[in-house]
């Protein structure tokens, strides 16, 4: 018996990994994070599995779950939205299994961010303007922030930032960040990216506010930073025509000779 863990991607059903789809398949038993894991993807569960919505479970009950399955030797599929690293509470479980002495898998899912670049149609990394995305959220009811992770921090910095969890605080997190950035610094929200439903805002951190014309519900990420709208950017060097690499020897004097490992 083992518990697989299955990243399931930020909402569309066809972005999960084909191994994800296959271990669903393959479980007797799925537990699934029902407030964001989409319910389509329930379709791959074999017929008269057990599925369990743990959205209303604690987690006593939902380690509960897993032991009853244990016990009887069914496989179980848990499911959690976007990729497992982040935001999903799996350090928890993961802990409790290892006390147990009970297997486990991994299997990463597409995150939040990834979705939400793609919608923009924007490289979160670009050359001489961002090369560092930061993660991160505010503080909320249930977790607070650990000292030195604060906004003003990361945007010291100047990286992108991706902002989970925070959009019904918008207005304090324009104000933490507009001093580093300044105001025209571009700014987007991206509601629910991938879904049916997905919106997208484009401004700068002085407009974003009045152009969200208010909240469309809390599943949504803030992205900040420089280059979010840059066009005056430098090419990467990887493929520029002269230079010399590895992969595509340029000159009489190659760094890499054909054959070099
Ligand atoms: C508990 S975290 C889960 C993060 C997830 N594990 C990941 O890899 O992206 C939930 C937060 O992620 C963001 N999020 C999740 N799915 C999203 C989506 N489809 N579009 C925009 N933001 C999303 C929102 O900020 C939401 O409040």
């Amino acid at each position: 018996m083992i518990v697989h863990f299955i990243g399931a991607g930020p909402g569309a059903a066809d972005l999960i990994t084909l191994r994800g789809r296959d271990l669903i398949a393959a479980c007797p038993v799925c537990l699934y994070a029902g407030s964001l894991v989409p319910e389509a993807l329930l379709a791959h569960c074999p017929e008269g599995a057990r599925i369990v919505n743990t959205a209303p479970l604690s987690l006593d009950e939902i380690m509960a779950e897993i032991e009853t399955a244990h016990a009887a030797g069914l496989d179980v599929a848990r499911l959690h939205s976007g990729d497992l690293s982040v935001w999903s509470a799996m350090g928890e479980q993961l802990r409790r299994l290892h006390a147990l002495g009970i297997p486990y898998s991994i299997t990463p899912g597409v995150p939040a961010f990834s979705a939400a670049a793609a919608a923009l149609g924007a490289e979160l990394t670009l050359p001489g303007v961002a090369q560092s995305l930061v993660l991160t959220r505010t503080s909320g009811r249930a977790s607070s922030m650990p000292e030195g992770e604060t906004l003003e921090n990361f945007a010291a910095t100047g990286a992108t930032l991706a902002i989970h969890l925070s959009v019904h605080v918008l207005e304090e997190v324009v104000d933490r960040l507009t001093p580093a950035y300044g105001p025209d610094c571009p700014c987007a929200v991206v509601w629910r990216a991938s879904w049916p439903d997905q919106h997208i805002v484009k401004a700068t951190l002085a407009s974003v506010e009045e152009a969200t014309g208010g909240l469309r519900g809390r599943t949504a990420l803030i992205l900040v930073g420089p280059a979010l709208g840059a066009e005056n950017f430098d090419e990467s060097c990887l493929y520029a025509g002269d230079y010399d690499r590895r992969f595509r020897p340029v000159g009489t004097a190659p760094r890499f000779p054909e054959g070099a490992e």
